[in-house]
């Protein structure tokens, strides 16, 4: 049975004091509910040592939002994996739109940034999705095709076997505008079929494969029940510990 996930991702949110009360609040829910599926939260860098201080990780999962390219040396400003990991934290998304959008990342870099966080034991959360233009035009499963063959079908079956993938379209990131249970579904199953042709039917089965973009306690009951979705990447309904909560209890 492949694992079931809920994860949120903070962005640019959050001061360190606010960040380690909401990890706080998320904890203390955790420690009264019997969650039926793994939950986590990813944080701003700076508050990754903190939050790790205060949360029980056989419970909550602690992630990065990010890590570079290279593992050491003259990147000013860059964090790499080997510090991420240093924190306590166990996983760190890549490659989320928001990256690819603002800050070029491509997927050459990513290829490496996955390389460098399976090195350090980090679970990576890898996002992909297409653009409106793309789910427009129809292109869409060519596209996430692409980004999952590009940075990720040179890893051994075995470390493949270690990432969480992340389909979000990024028409629903941020808009309230949620893909359809069946839309979602029916990426999912293609992203699964896309692994099975490559890796086998046994690898594609164990993978994990969450949807991110506009998931709320509302909807994420419909789309966590499709059979290829294995729970969500959360943004907004992360920010604070009742709604999500209401997603993880979705399961
Ligand atoms: P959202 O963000 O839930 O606010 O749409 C999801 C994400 O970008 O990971």
């Amino acid at each position: 049975m492949r694992k079931k996930v809920v994860a949120g991702n903070w962005k640019m949110n959050t001061t360190l004091q606010e960040g380690v009360r909401l990890a706080e609040e998320v904890n203390n829910a955790l420690k009264e509910t019997e969650a039926k599926c793994d939950v986590v939260i990813c944080v701003p860098f700076t508050h990754l040592a903190s939050v790790n201080a205060v949360i029980d990780q056989s419970k909550l999962g602690l992630g990065a939002e990010n890590c570079a390219d290279h593992v050491k040396g003259a990147y000013t400003g860059e964090v790499s994996a080997p510090m991420v990991a240093s924190t306590g934290a166990r996983y760190v998304i890549l490659g989320h739109s928001e990256r690819r959008q603002y800050y070029g990342e491509t997927s050459a870099t990513l290829k490496e940034k996955v390389k460098l966080a399976l090195a350090e034991g980090l679970t990576p959360i890898f996002c992909i999705g297409e653009v409106l233009e793309e789910r427009e035009n129809g292109t869409y499963n060519a596209v996430v095709k692409s980004q999952i063959e590009e940075a990720l079908f040179d890893l051994t079956a075995d470390d493949f076997k270690k990432i969480i993938l992340a389909y979000e379209p990024v028409w629903a990131i941020g808009t309230g505008k949620t893909a359809t249970d069946e839309q979602a579904q029916e990426m999912h199953a293609f992203i699964r079929s896309t692994i099975a042709a490559k890796y086998g039917a046994d690898v594609a089965e164990e993978i994990s494969i969450l949807y991110g973009g506009s998931c709320k306690p509302t909807n994420a009951k419909g789309l966590f029940s499709q059979p290829d979705i294995d729970g969500g990447l959360i943004g907004g309904a992360s920010l604070e510990a009742e709604p999500f909560m209401g997603i993880v209890k979705a399961f």
